[in-house]
């Protein structure tokens, strides 16, 4: 059975992690990208991550051979309401060649275990309702709450990958 474990990314991960994306496919737009349009900005953001990593956590699930199968992204962000700090899972997102072997899941304990030791008060993420992971209760599972009181809202400046 493939051994998974996490690691944290890096600015090379970025076309492994480009290709977990479109093999995932929510994106007609950045799919018909060439690999390098799609890699490039993700690069960049691996790179500053990196140089603030009080800020922000990156990990990625690797199989044999340092294999990039998975990737997760969280921000650190003070929040006074909690008189605390609040992590925002902003991707979860594992390849499907290598779903169901755990890597999801080692991904969001890996997140989980992070902000336990920075003592945050709480973990924020966002999960579509027409999703196969909402509707299997992926994060409930994990011990995630759903808070169907609180409305998503998002202010658009401008189209993803346009
Ligand atoms: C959701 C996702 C991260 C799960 O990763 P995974 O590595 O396949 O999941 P795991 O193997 O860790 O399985 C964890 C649990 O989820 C279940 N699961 C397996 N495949 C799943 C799938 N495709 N979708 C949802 N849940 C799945 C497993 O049965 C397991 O439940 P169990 O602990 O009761 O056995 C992955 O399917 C994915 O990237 N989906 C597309 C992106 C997405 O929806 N991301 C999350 C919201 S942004």
């Amino acid at each position: 059975m493939t051994k998974i474990t996490i690691r944290e990314a890096r600015a090379e991960d970025a076309e492994a992690m480009a290709i977990i994306l479109r093999e995932i496919g929510w994106s007609e737009r950045r799919n018909v990208l060439p690999l390098k349009e799609v890699s490039k900005p993700i690069a960049e953001l691996l790179r500053h991550c990196e140089k603030d990593k009080g800020g922000h956590t990156v990990l990625v699930a690797v199989a044999e051979k340092d294999n990039v199968v998975g990737f997760t992204n969280v921000h650190w962000v003070p929040f006074v309401m909690l008189g605390g700090w609040k992590g925002y899972v902003s991707d979860v997102f594992v390849s499907p060649n290598a779903s169901g072997k755990g890597a999801g899941k080692m991904l969001v304990e890996a997140v989980m275990e992070e902000g336990k030791r920075r003592g945050c008060k709480r973990l924020m993420l966002t999960n579509g309702k027409d999703k196969t992971s909402y509707k299997s209760g992926f994060y409930k599972k994990l011990g995630w709450t759903e808070r169907p009181q609180v409305a998503n809202f998002v202010y658009y400046y401008r189209e993803p990958w346009s």
